[in-house]
């Protein structure tokens, strides 16, 4: 069983709705990631079997250790959806106590939650009690900015058997907006003695090595940073065990990286849907690259791996003509 005293500088893929399904979690494991999320599955949804939500649910061994992350506002269906995540066989079971959409929080779910401490204690420690492996919390620091009220919130959830936290550094009411208020995560690690992973607004290498030099964070928790760039939990490790980045991949890394994970989007959804789902990856693949727009424009045309693998390749040899052009000219 996963330990969660093992939780040491951890660098965690965050749970992403449409993002880190299977394929995706594969390629950060690949590269690095300590610990990865599945996106959020509805409890309701759950335990009714729909086949939507199950396959969400699904992963590999290499994989491990692996949180697979639930939400809703009803204990019933949280426990019942919680004994289903025990028997997948995954390692963690993480409760989503911080979704600020309306469709979630108007069912009392997510960071509804946080403008009651004492419904979210009660609702986890009863998932607690329903299950053997570690339950885990992610949260926010509160409904709004005149509202902080994590550190009540993370002493209660610790004492309702919670095995770790993690802390999304924003209010509710911030959405993904605003900057993320690192400071809080010294001022909970006072009051708990669980370990704490720090979220929001690590995009880099270097802010993995910056909340890690200025908080006392377990762990730190990269989302949008990477699906900007997976190879950030790689950069991250070589900058804290080497004090230099080694790891710059080049537009051909890149390309081959973003083939390796379309294919097995392939393999896991489908022709249609691996490549379809796929689609929002090649921003991230291709960011910063010349004429990046245009190729990804017609990426989202293409319907089959061949012809999605000769217009990378194309645009691969358009790059290094445009430098070798450049070079000429300058
Ligand atoms: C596309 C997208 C989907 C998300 N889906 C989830 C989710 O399913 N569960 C969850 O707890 N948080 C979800 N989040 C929030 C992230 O896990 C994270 O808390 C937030 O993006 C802040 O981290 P960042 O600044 O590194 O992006 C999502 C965020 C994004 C951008």
């Amino acid at each position: 069983m996963f330990n969660v005293n093992n939780i040491h500088q951890y660098i965690v893929l965050a749970p992403m709705e449409d993002v880190t399904d299977l394929p995706f979690r594969l390629i950060c494991k690949k590269l690095g990631a300590d610990l990865v999320f599945t996106e959020f599955i509805s409890s309701e949804a759950l335990i009714r079997n729909i086949d939507k939500s199950l396959k969400k649910m699904r992963f590999l061994p290499e994989e491990r250790p692996i949180a697979v992350q639930i939400f809703g506002g009803n204990t019933t269906s949280l426990i019942e959806s919680a004994k289903i995540v025990e028997d997948s066989g995954a390692d963690i079971l993480d409760i989503n106590c911080g979704c600020w959409v309306k469709k979630v929080v108007n069912n009392d779910a997510g960071a509804a939650f946080l403008k009651d401490p004492d419904r979210m204690a009660e609702m986890v420690n009863s998932v607690v009690n329903a299950v053997k492996i570690p339950v885990s919390v992610k949260t926010r620091i509160g409904w709004t900015k005149d509202n902080i009220n994590i550190l009540e919130v993370a002493q209660k959830v610790q004492a309702a058997g919670s095995q770790f936290i993690t802390v999304h550094t924003r209010t509710r009411d911030m959405g993904l907006g605003g900057i993320a208020d690192w400071d809080w995560i010294n001022r909970v690690k006072e009051v708990v003695s669980i370990p704490v992973i720090l979220n929001g607004d690590v995009q880099t290498a270097e802010d993995v090595q910056r909340a890690f030099a200025t908080t006392l964070a377990d762990g730190v928790m990269i989302a949008r940073g990477a699906s900007a760039n997976p190879y950030v939990f790689k950069q991250a490790k070589e900058l804290m065990n080497f004090n230099t980045i080694i790891t710059h991949p080049t537009a051909e890394d890149r390309i081959n990286l973003c083939l390796e994970h379309l294919a097995l989007s392939i393999e896991y959804k489908g022709d249609r849907g691996g490549i379809i789902e796929f689609r929002k990856y090649y921003t991230g693949y291709l960011k910063g690259l010349f004429n990046a727009a245009k190729v990804r424009q017609k990426l989202m045309t293409f319907d089959n791996f061949n012809d999605i693998k000769a217009a990378l390749y194309d645009f691969l040899e358009e790059l290094a003509q445009y430098e070798t052009t450049y070079e000429r000219n300058n």
